[in-house]
């Protein structure tokens, strides 16, 4: 039997153990606070900051796993680097969790791959800032190199805005480097995010492209497949393939892409399962959660197979705690809808709570009617 410590325990996570369960793990959940979604179906938790580096060396040199399986981004990835030395193995490596925690680091391993990029540069002052936009020609979006989920990120229509998104980007920024990214505004037909599996033996697989949507930097509604012209397909694969062949390691990848009428472009990923791969619970014969699982474990994953899926978001709104479910009965009532509910223990503005789940036909509005019946109540 596997024994998996999981840095992070939300509702990735949460459905990761449920698939590593299911094939025999043992998995110790780790988050910054008890009772978090994948607690609450692991075997063992721990409760530290996983960017501490004290308490996750501990949590190692205690548990002995042999996986050790990021679900976020903010982790001491220095200690997973070091330790991988040691002879622990990190999923899918710790150069890919050390990488992705930081956007100029994976953007410039892309780039140096000759895969397609937006323009874009940093800056690490508000003048740079807007030297480097002028360059490139607004408008243009502005993030902080260390942040995840839209955190401080926006959108300079003019120079007037520059200050603004300068001190926006300081505001929502993590760690101790003050660099931004500063990119060419993509408008885009649509956006994918497309889940590739490195397997340990065996070829790359590829999942059907997900489109989806966010606002505020966070997911609202995603679908699966996403049609799309075979020869733009052809060119996501490609990159897809290059970069993680880079990173290394056996799991699964959430590589975003913007499709325009012209090419596709190559935008960051996630070395594990995608918020917005939440749709393959429904859409899919193995969910990523279960292809993340398989692959890690190096067990075969003999065919993928896709029908016509949607994941819409349900978000609190307001801060409280235990909060409970209404319209959850409603939503159900209709048929090919499933709903999950990710037992976070307090609410706040946006926080994302469950999310519906609709396949066949019409299915984006079916999740989309399903998850608005549902109110979270604190
Ligand atoms: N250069 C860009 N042009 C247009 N939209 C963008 C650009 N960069 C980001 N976005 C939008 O913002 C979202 C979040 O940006 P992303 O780089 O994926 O950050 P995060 O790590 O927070 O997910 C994207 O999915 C896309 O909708
Ligand atoms: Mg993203």
């Amino acid at each position: 039997m596997k024994k998996i410590l999981l840095l992070g325990s939300g509702e990735l996570g949460k459905e990761f153990v449920i698939s590593a369960k299911r094939l025999g793990c043992y998995v110790v959940a780790c988050d910054s606070y008890a009772g978090a979604p994948a607690m609450q179906v692991a075997d063992e938790s721990c409760v530290f900051s996983m960017l501490d580096e004290a308490p996750l060396r501990a949590a190692i040199a205690q548990h002995k796993p042999d996986l050790i399986v990021p679900e976020i981004e903010a982790i001491r990835t220095e200690v997973l680097l070091e330790v991988e030395k040691e002879g622990f193995e990190v999923i899918p490596s710790a150069r890919a969790a050390n990488l992705t925690m930081n956007r100029d680091r994976i953007r410039d391993v892309a780039v140096g791959l000759g895969v397609r990029t937006a323009k874009f540069n940093y800056a690490e002052s508000a003048d740079e800032l807007l030297a480097q936009a002028n360059a490139i020609g607004f408008p243009v979006v502005i993030k902080p190199v260390m942040s995840s989920s839209g955190k401080g990120q926006s959108v300079a229509k003019t120079a007037a805005d520059i200050q603004t998104s300068w001190d926006y980007a300081c505001a929502g920024m993590r760690g101790d480097r003050k660099k931004v990214i500063v990119e060419e505004f993509i408008n885009f037909e649509f956006e994918i995010t497309l889940l590739t599996i490195r397997q340990r033996k065996g070829p790359t697989l590829f999942c059907e492209p997900i489109g989806h949507v966010q606002e505020r930097g966070d997911y609202q509604y995603s679908w699966q497949p996403q049609p799309m012209l075979p020869s733009y397909l052809k060119a996501a694969h490609d990159m897809a393939d290059k970069v993680t062949a880079d990173l290394g390691g056996a799991g699964l990848f959430g590589v975003e892409f913007f499709v325009t009428k012209d090419e596709v472009i190559f935008s960051e990923l996630s070395p594990r399962p995608h918020d917005t791969g939440m749709v393959t619970m429904i859409s899919q014969n193995l969910s990523e959660f279960d292809l993340h699982a398989r692959a890690i474990l190096g067990l075969p994953i003999a065919n993928i197979v896709c029908t016509e899926g949607a994941s819409a978001v349900v978000l609190a709104t307001q801060d409280g705690s235990n909060p409970t479910y209404t319209g959850v009965a409603e939503a159900l009532s209709e048929p090919d809808v499933d709903v999950r509910i990710f037992g976070k223990p307090t609410t706040r503005p946006y926080r994302r709570m469950a999310v519906a789940l609709a396949k066949n036909a019409n299915a984006l509005a079916r999740a989309r009617a399903a998850a608005a019946k549902i109110s979270v109540v604190v």
